[in-house]
């Protein structure tokens, strides 16, 4: 997994994926190189045991700056659609059954902002902006952002950024919902690399139902959420794991969680 032209791949503890959008000329915007790379990486992770979760970061200044207006500039409307741009890329993403950590340092804007949106949840630097504005370019988001925005942060929040394409520093996203935690720069990768190694050691069944638990939420209704919870929950109970989790508790010790 380490062959890419615009990703920088690590395993820094035991589970935990670290992906690095590296097209620092282009402050990572995501062209179609980087998101079938990040795909395809998906894709294969997605297979591997080896992989409880990935951390998805850029650099300092930028997550990403959006989808690539240069690649994008010259298509016309036949060719995007021929192409149906950006929704194979975008499945990939949204269908990664294992949790995804957005680590966003930055400018996370337009296709950028829509990336971090799609992972399950975002860690912002103190110098993290968020925005979608694609208005400016004569086009609206193309990745989820009116749909995915308007349920973090609201209608009104949502029609201001999207209409007037105003950004939204790291303090307001936390205060809106949009992301989980705001860290100072310098702590940002050390933050998400915690969270994921906390997660990386739970069982991996368990952490998988719990991610589609949360994402049903946003699918069904609450009658019908709850209902699906309360089948999974039972669920649990075949699994070794549910009894090593338990019995760890009741010996006071530390779970050894073998994923079965
Ligand atoms: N696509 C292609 N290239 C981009 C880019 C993008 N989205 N964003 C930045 N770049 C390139 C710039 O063209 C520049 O390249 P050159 O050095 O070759 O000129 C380089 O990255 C550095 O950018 P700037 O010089 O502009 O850096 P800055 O610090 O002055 O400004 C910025 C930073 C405010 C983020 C500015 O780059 C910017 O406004 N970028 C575009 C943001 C945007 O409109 N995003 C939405 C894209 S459309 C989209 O995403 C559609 C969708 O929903 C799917």
């Amino acid at each position: 997994m380490t062959d890419f032209q615009t990703l920088l791949v690590e395993t820094p503890s035991d589970g935990v994926l670290l992906v690095r959008l590296n097209r620092p000329e282009a402050l990572n915007a995501l062209n179609s190189t980087l998101l079938s790379e990040l795909g395809g990486l998906l894709d294969k992770a997605g297979g591997d045991d080896a992989v409880r979760v990935v951390v998805l970061t850029g650099s300092e200044k930028a997550f990403a700056a959006g989808a690539d207006i240069k690649e994008m500039s010259d298509k016309s409307y036949a060719q995007m659609m021929k192409l149906d741009f950006f929704t194979d890329a975008a499945r990939r993403i949204e269908q990664f059954r294992k949790p995804i950590i957005a680590a966003v340092s930055g400018y996370a804007l337009g296709g950028g902002c829509e990336l971090a949106m799609m992972c399950d949840f975002i860690i912002a630097s103190e110098t993290a902006r968020f925005g979608q504005p694609e208005i400016n370019l004569g086009v609206a988001p193309g990745i989820g952002g009116t749909q995915r925005l308007t349920r973090f942060v609201g209608k009104a929040k949502a029609m201001d950024m999207i209409l007037t394409a105003r950004m939204m520093d790291a303090a307001e996203a936390e205060r809106a919902g949009l992301v989980s935690r705001v860290v100072p720069a310098d702590k940002l990768i050390e933050t998400a690399l915690e969270a994921a190694a906390k997660i990386a050691g739970h069982s991996p069944l368990a952490v998988l139902m719990n991610k589609e638990l949360v994402e049903a939420a946003y699918e069904t209704t609450l009658t019908t959420g709850v209902a699906l919870e309360r089948r999974l929950f039972h669920s649990l109970f075949a699994f070794e794991d549910q009894k090593e989790g338990m019995a760890a508790f009741v010996e006071k010790r530390k779970p050894d969680f073998k994923g079965r």
